[in-house]
């Protein structure tokens, strides 16, 4: 099931993800010599290869300044391009003489979910098939049922096997690394448990708006945007137990597993929350009750985390934009030494995920001429910088030619993902505004009440 992939077939090349990530990451993969194969976009519009060309240089500009005419040339020359309706077989006679030879494609199908089992169809009608992997992005389904019925739609068509689901988290510098982190360390092991852990805190924060995604986001909100899959992935990277020894693969089933564990949320412990302005953005409905902010608590009952809240909050327009897991440990007894009576503050692992990836981890010290004990943070760098570290999609592409699924969700883990959400689907609470440049509703902070708070953010610098 590892076979390398020749030849990589793109769906939706003249689209908005295109656009935004896929150029940019194909060209730095280019750049690191990490592209081996001829890579073929495949659109609607009948547009010529300067045309596709232009707009690939339009898009890594825009993300990387200055290109280097060399590589581009380079990933230009190995790129063709091929149109056609999806929904018709002519298309893809055209992309089979676009691929050449190649025998284990890699379809990557940037495509509205609407459209994956016409493309699926339309590829296996030109019997390309069979020895082929087929990439599809979220939105997967909208709730735990129509995840299930567009799994079965395609597995009509096509193996579980074949199909490498992106959740763009799996990629993520810093994911992979928690569970390093905790497993390489055996002064942090054995403390990864309810004895030594009190809350975990899972916080993603982005202090821009909705802007021109409206259209995409009314509809959708910030709960099936980013908590049923990204934020529930990094709860998973904290919580999962261990590979099996030398089986990396073996990574993905633990994932689920964890998943499995992990209680269905209940809708008392959710606040949801919509910055004020959010009506007037382009495509929202006047009345719209779409959540920006969702703030919850879950629960994983096993034996490890018993008694241990994970709670998750995002959303748009808040005071920062930064991603984080925190580990909050228990207090430890006040030592009747140097503290006046009171218990030293809390150890933290905090593991931040963006704008740029590092972990910090805070001890309580007592300085020299300082009569209360403080947090001693150390803090180090999973990248030197952020232009350094390779971007999700980076590292989705070279995991998806190398023909491995171990960075992409199984049909078992978004069914997981689903049913941990779906109560709060079925039972929202009510949207409560919030002004914007601040942390969102007030209510968000009473589901930590007596965990000492939301904690501020790790900003870098
Ligand atoms: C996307 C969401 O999947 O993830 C966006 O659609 C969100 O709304 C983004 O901003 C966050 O990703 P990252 O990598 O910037 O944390």
């Amino acid at each position: 099931t590892t076979t390398r992939r020749d030849v990589m077939v793109i769906f939706g090349i003249t689209g908005d993800l295109a656009q935004v990530k896929t150029f940019h990451s194909l060209y730095r993969l280019e750049e690191r010599g990490l592209l081996d194969c001829p890579i073929v976009g495949v659109a609607f519009e009948d547009w010529t290869k300067d045309r596709l060309a232009q707009r690939a240089r339009e898009s890594i500009t825009t993300e990387e300044g200055d290109l280097d005419e060399a590589v581009f040339q380079r990933l230009m020359d190995r790129m063709s391009y091929a149109h056609g309706d999806f929904g018709k077989p002519e298309t893809y006679d055209g992309v089979k003489q676009a691929m050449g030879g190649a025998e284990h494609p890699l379809f990557y199908l940037e495509v509205p979910p609407n459209l994956f089992a016409t493309v699926v169809k339309g590829v296996a009608g030109a019997g390309l098939a069979t020895n082929a992997r087929f990439v599809i992005e979220k939105p997967f389904g909208h709730d735990l049922a129509s995840a299930k019925a567009l799994a079965d739609e395609l597995h009509s068509v096509v193996a579980e096997s074949q199909l490498l689901r992106v959740d763009h988290y799996l990629g993520k510098v810093g994911l992979e690394e928690i569970p390093f982190l905790r497993f390489a360390n055996t002064l942090l092991a054995p403390a990864w448990n309810h004895e030594h852990i009190d809350h975990v805190q899972v916080s993603m924060t982005e202090a821009f708006g909705v802007d021109d995604r409206g259209h995409f986001y009314d509809p959708v909100g910030a709960l099936r945007d980013v908590v049923v899959n990204h934020l529930l992935q990094v709860v998973v990277a904290v919580a999962m137990e261990a590979p099996e020894p030398g089986d990396r693969a073996s990574i993905g089933e633990r994932r689920t597993e964890l998943l499995r564990q992990v209680a269905p949320a209940d809708p008392a412990r959710y606040v949801r929350g919509q910055y004020d302005g959010y009506r007037d953005v382009d495509g929202v409905a006047a009345d719209s009750t779409t959540e920006t902010f969702a703030a919850l608590e879950l629960r994983i009952d096993t034996p490890r985390w018993s008694g241990v809240p994970f709670f998750i909050r995002t959303g748009k327009k808040l005071r920062e934009t930064e991603t984080e897991v925190r580990i909050v440990f228990r207090e430890a007894p006040s030592l009747g030494f140097g503290l006046r009576g009171e218990h030293p503050p809390s150890n933290e692992l905090v593991v931040r995920l963006g704008p740029t990836f590092g972990v910090r981890v805070a001890l309580a010290a007592q300085r020299v001429g300082t009569a209360d004990p403080e947090l001693a943070e150390l803090d180090v760098g999973f990248a030197a910088s952020p232009g350094e570290a390779p971007t999700p999609y980076e590292v989705l592409f070279e995991a998806a030619l190398a023909g491995g699924g171990m960075r992409f969700a199984s049909q078992g883990t978004i069914d997981a993902e689903w049913r941990v959400i779906q109560p709060l689907l079925d039972a929202p609470p009510e949207v409560q505004p919030y002004e914007p440049g601040t942390w969102g509703p007030a209510a968000a902070d009473a589901l930590v009440e007596g965990r000492g708070g939301w904690r501020e953010p790790w900003l870098d610098g």
